[in-house]
């Protein structure tokens, strides 16, 4: 298994191209199961890990891809199947985003029931409420999840929690189904919105998607189409707080300031000087940075995917700040891989308190999930000495590239095989 090693303390100074966003990329290419004709998608991260699984997971299904540097081709090989091969499910719960377009378009889907992982139980009840609500049936049986509706019904559908994952899947679904469908208290992230544009694309009708009342007017045919993905706002904004806790100037190249309007004005508060503009963001960072305390929300709230980074800063300000979770149940493993490196961090429950210390220290360290190893990596960064950071394939599912893209802006990070 690959390892980084981070010699830290070296201040970021350059530019880094950000990627395209994984996180929209990953629902778009499912959505390509919603038409036989073929569709080509821009800007995709083509280098993690998540996105050759979702590769694999398409060719699995039936579908003909192509990846040709960040651009990806899907085309249709013959029909599609209507069941998940469960190795793929279980090294990536966005599988289940499979479910709403192969349901809506042969009535019938098999997924595997994705397991709990590293930072809670992540159930998938309200993806399943939404379809039942759309009139499906739900049948367990051995592990999996059959779903069968001779025709999906268009409905007005409210979700319990704004859930990114049910969102998306129900907005897969509705727009195979005609007729018009409602999806009240939907999430709100940007990638909702990029995966609408591309439902667009292929011809349903959507409107308000980027807010919570979202509607789509599905159709029974769906045409093919070409669409790029908007940059990835958690790698953006990871590198954005790395600066902040190594120091330097850095500019972020294919980066979009206005997904990441709330960890800007938390990198503001604690001392970070920031400048956008169309497509870049610039931040410098001198001092220590200041403590601020911060809670995770829906977008447009502080991202849980950068809670884990923001703690790793936190560690390194000059008094004391709290961080709370109230997305994810269990998002604090990093807390005791940070203490390793000398941070200060105590965790009750859905909060942890951290008391900045002056300096960290280089430690072997072991990452436990995407972001847990991006807190890592931030730690180290800034850390005096040097740090390996085991289990790196954590890492390699959300950023590409991490070693090319920070040795060139300074960092002394190497990869051992
Ligand atoms: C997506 C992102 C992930 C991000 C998360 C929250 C992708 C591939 N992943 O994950 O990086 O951290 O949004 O911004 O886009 N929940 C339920 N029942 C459900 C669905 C979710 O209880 O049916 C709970 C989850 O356990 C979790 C919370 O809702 O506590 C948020 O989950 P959700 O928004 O669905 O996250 P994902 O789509 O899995």
């Amino acid at each position: 298994m690959d390892r980084l090693t981070i010699e830290g303390g070296r201040p970021l100074e350059g530019t880094i191209a950000v990627s395209g966003s994984k996180n929209a990329a990953l629902p778009i290419l499912v959505a390509t199961l919603l038409t036989d004709e073929p569709c080509v998608v821009d800007n995709v991260p083509a280098g993690l890990r998540d996105i050759k699984t979702t590769v694999r997971l398409l060719e699995s299904l039936g579908k003909r891809v192509r990846v040709g540097g960040a651009s990806v081709r899907v085309t249709a090989a013959g029909s599609l199947k209507t069941q998940a091969p469960y190795d793929i499910v279980q090294q990536m719960r966005a599988s289940v985003l499979v479910a709403g377009p192969l349901l809506a378009r042969f009535g019938l889907v098999r997924v595997p029931i994705p397991g709990g992982c590293a930072i809670g139980l992540r159930p998938i009840d309200i993806h399943l409420q939404g379809f039942e609500a759309m009139g499906a049936r739900r049948i367990a049986d051995e592990g999996d999840i059959i779903l069968s509706a001779p025709r999906l019904a268009p409905g007005a559908l409210r979700l319990r929690f704004p859930s990114v994952g049910a969102t998306e899947n129900l907005m897969l679904a509705a727009a195979a189904t005609p007729g018009r469908t409602t999806i009240r208290n939907a999430a709100r992230e940007p990638e909702i919105a990029d995966l609408a544009a591309f439902l667009v694309r292929l011809g349903a009708r959507v409107e308000g998607a980027g807010t919570s009342a979202v509607t789509i007017e599905g159709r029974l045919r769906l045409k093919g189409a070409r669409h790029r993905v908007i940059p990835d706002r958690v790698e953006a904004g990871t590198y954005l707080i790395a600066c902040a806790a190594a120091r330097g100037r850095l500019r972020l190249k294919n980066a979009e300031a206005g997904h990441l309007t709330a960890v800007i004005a938390a990198l503001r508060r604690a001392g970070a000087r920031i400048r956008f503009g169309r497509g870049w963001i610039e931040i410098a960072m001198d001092g220590r940075p200041q403590p601020v305390s911060m809670r995770t929300a829906p977008y447009p709230g502080f991202p849980t995917d950068l809670q884990a980074p923001w703690m790793a800063l936190m560690a390194l300000s000059s008094g004391a700040a709290r961080v709370r979770e109230d997305v994810f149940e269990n998002r604090f493993l990093h807390a005791a891989e940070l203490a390793r490196l000398g941070a200060r961090i105590s965790v009750s429950g859905a909060a942890a308190a951290v008391s900045g210390v002056e300096q960290l220290s280089g430690a072997p360290v072991m990452a436990s999930d995407i972001r847990a190893g991006a807190a890592l990596l931030v730690a180290a960064l800034a850390a005096r000495g040097r740090t390996v950071i085991q289990r790196v394939y954590h890492v390699d599912r959300g950023y590409e590239d991490v070693e090319g893209k920070l040795s060139r802006v300074g960092a002394r990070v190497a990869r051992l095989k």
